[in-house]
């Protein structure tokens, strides 16, 4: 599965499949990289969030939203996958939950939010939607606020060797693949989950920002809290816990619509 027109069959069913055993692994808090990483980080770069309008595009089973709705905020969390949101919405009855496709125009109106957060989704998202949905972001967010993304860190070569049809030679090309869930507790049943991920450098997105014109206010490889040492048997051993703390996963970029 190596083209994007592979890819673009049945993208919903794949994240439908997802949806009940991510929540059963992950629960309430969600994933080490989640508790350790991603959302510490977007805490971090969202600062004080209190009664602040947040909209959350790709929301999955809401593991941001949660977090971002506990510091005060009001929180849209927008996803295409109707079981994604259902597992969302009965963790959280104070989210405003949306089924859309964030690649189609969104169903607010102009500057209607402080804040936009896309957290491990735009690597699902083709070039060309990707490029427009940002017309969307910024006519959405109000002047002055801001669009938080994460996306995988392209330089961390050894995330990606597991993938098939993944070639570490081609870091400038896009490369269309699939993220194979294996630590859903899923696979001993033969079960196969699977996700569309088009692994990109990050100059990709950060050139797409800036031809729309936003200004870029943080560009941060997030790693490892300190609370993280004491999950380490989640992680299995210190090789990997050190692997995750030295050479991060992720790159969090913060772009300000003036
Ligand atoms: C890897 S999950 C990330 C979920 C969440 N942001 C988090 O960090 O926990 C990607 C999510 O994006 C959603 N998604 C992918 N493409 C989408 C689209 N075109 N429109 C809306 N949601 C989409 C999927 O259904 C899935 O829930």
């Amino acid at each position: 599965m190596n083209s994007k027109d592979n890819l673009q069959n049945d993208v919903l069913n794949y994240w439908q499949n997802l949806a009940t055993p991510c929540d059963k692994a992950y629960g309430e808090l969600g994933d080490y990289l989640h508790r350790f990483v991603i959302n510490p980080a977007i805490e971090k770069a969202l600062g004080d969030i209190n009664g602040k309008s947040i909209l959350d595009l790709g929301s999955g089973i809401g593991t941001v939203a949660r977090m971002l709705s506990s510091k005060g905020a009001d929180i849209v969390a927008l996803d295409f996958s109707s079981r994604m949101l259902a597992l969302s919405r009965s963790r959280n009855k104070h989210i405003q939950h949306i089924q859309a496709d964030l690649t189609n125009p969104l169903p607010f109106p102009e500057e209607n939010f402080d804040s936009v957060v896309e957290v491990m989704v735009l690597q699902a998202i083709w070039d060309d939607q990707l490029k427009s949905s940002l017309n969307e972001v910024k006519r959405v967010l109000k002047k002055g606020g801001n669009c938080t993304i994460i996306v995988p860190n392209s330089a961390r070569a050894e995330q990606f060797r597991g993938l098939a049809n993944y070639n570490p030679e081609l870091y400038l090309t896009a490369q269309y693949l699939m993220h194979e869930w294996r630590d859903l507790g899923i696979n001993g049943n033969n079960q196969r989950i699977a996700t569309p991920f088009i692994l990109r450098p990050s100059q990709f997105y950060i050139q797409a920002f800036l031809e729309k014109g936003f200004i870029l206010q943080e560009f941060i490889e997030p790693s490892l809290i300190d609370e993280a040492w004491q999950h380490l048997d989640e992680v299995h051993n210190t090789h990997t816990f050190n692997s995750l703390k030295e050479r991060p996963s992720f790159v969090l970029l913060k772009w300000l619509k003036l």
